[in-house]
């Protein structure tokens, strides 16, 4: 990779704001911890928006553990650069994917990099992929307030918003204090919390069991003063469909768990397409 010059960088934030402005919505999803559902959240959003005819793009700055691909069943696929730009992968007729691990073939190589390289890297996903116009971006961070988060934060002033993801537990609820704040001091508007893996249905009886605690996310939002889009319950079948690479919410919309996913898209919609 060649390191931009001065001009360089500036005709590279030049490129960011012109594909960027050819994109209404912005949202980061993030998280304090990992393994709450960031990156199942982030791509149901997007199937969801996108089965809705909104053009839709997702883009996975997950450097570490990209998982997008592996959810939207695309591993093995590589990213077509062309001399105008990078293609993203179509999903379908309304939705697009990009991440790091749609670099190289092998799924298996761990990406041993520092924080200037993961920068360079997400410029380039921002500024030189031909997404074209589109209703939304969905970009899936990983876990915490690292250089990804931030990255995307200070590159696109005029970044929609972010989605917190939480499970109902104390711990997860204490880290996503810290998203809420790292969001609120980068003058990023917090769209909302979700509250995943929120109770457990029993099969058999019918009993909801609390996993991971009850009501959390909803309490944390109370407390901090930002908009609770919702609650998602723990579904085996998110599990079974996300490493089939196979869409939950489309192929299983009836379930409690779609039927709570396409409330809280409606909740998001209703917030940035009535402003
Ligand atoms: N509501 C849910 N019910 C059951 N399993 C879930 C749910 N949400 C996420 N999962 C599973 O939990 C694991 C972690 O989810 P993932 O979306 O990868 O989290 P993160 O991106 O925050 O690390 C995955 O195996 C995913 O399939
Ligand atoms: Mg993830």
């Amino acid at each position: 990779m060649v390191f931009p010059t001065t001009k360089k960088q500036e005709e590279q934030l030049k490129r960011i704001s012109e594909k960027m402005s050819r994109i209404k919505n912005k949202l980061l999803v993030m998280s304090g911890k990992g393994g709450v559902g960031k990156t199942s959240v982030a791509v149901n959003l997007a199937l969801a928006l996108s089965s809705k005819g909104k053009s839709t793009g997702i883009l996975d700055i997950d450097i570490h553990g990209p998982n997008v691909p592996k959810m939207l069943g695309i591993e093995g696929t590589v990213l077509y650069a062309c001399e105008d730009g990078i293609e993203p992968v179509r999903i379908n007729r309304s939705l697009k994917a990009v991440s790091i691990a749609l670099l190289t073939k092998d799924q298996d190589q761990p990406i041993i990099w520092r924080g200037p390289l993961k920068t360079a890297l997400i410029k380039q996903f921002l500024g030189d992929v031909n997404w074209g116009d589109l209703d939304y971006l969905i970009i899936d961070a990983p876990p915490g307030t690292g250089d990804e988060p931030l990255s995307v934060c200070q590159l696109l002033p005029n970044l929609t918003g972010a989605i917190i993801v939480t499970t109902p537990q104390e711990v997860a609820i204490l880290d996503s204090r810290k998203s809420v704040m790292f969001a609120q001091k980068l003058n990023t508007p917090v769209i909302g919390i979700i509250e995943n893996m929120s109770g457990f249905r029993c099969p058999k009886c019918g009993t909801e069991i609390y996993l991971f605690g009850k009501d959390g996310g909803q309490k944390a939002a109370e407390e901090l003063n930002i908009p609770f889009l919702g609650r998602i319950p723990m579904d085996p079948e998110i599990v079974k469909y996300e490493d089939r690479g196979k869409p939950f919410i489309i192929e299983r919309e009836k379930t409690e768990a779609a039927k709570a996913f396409f409330q809280i898209v409606e909740r998001i919609q209703e917030r940035l397409e009535n402003e």
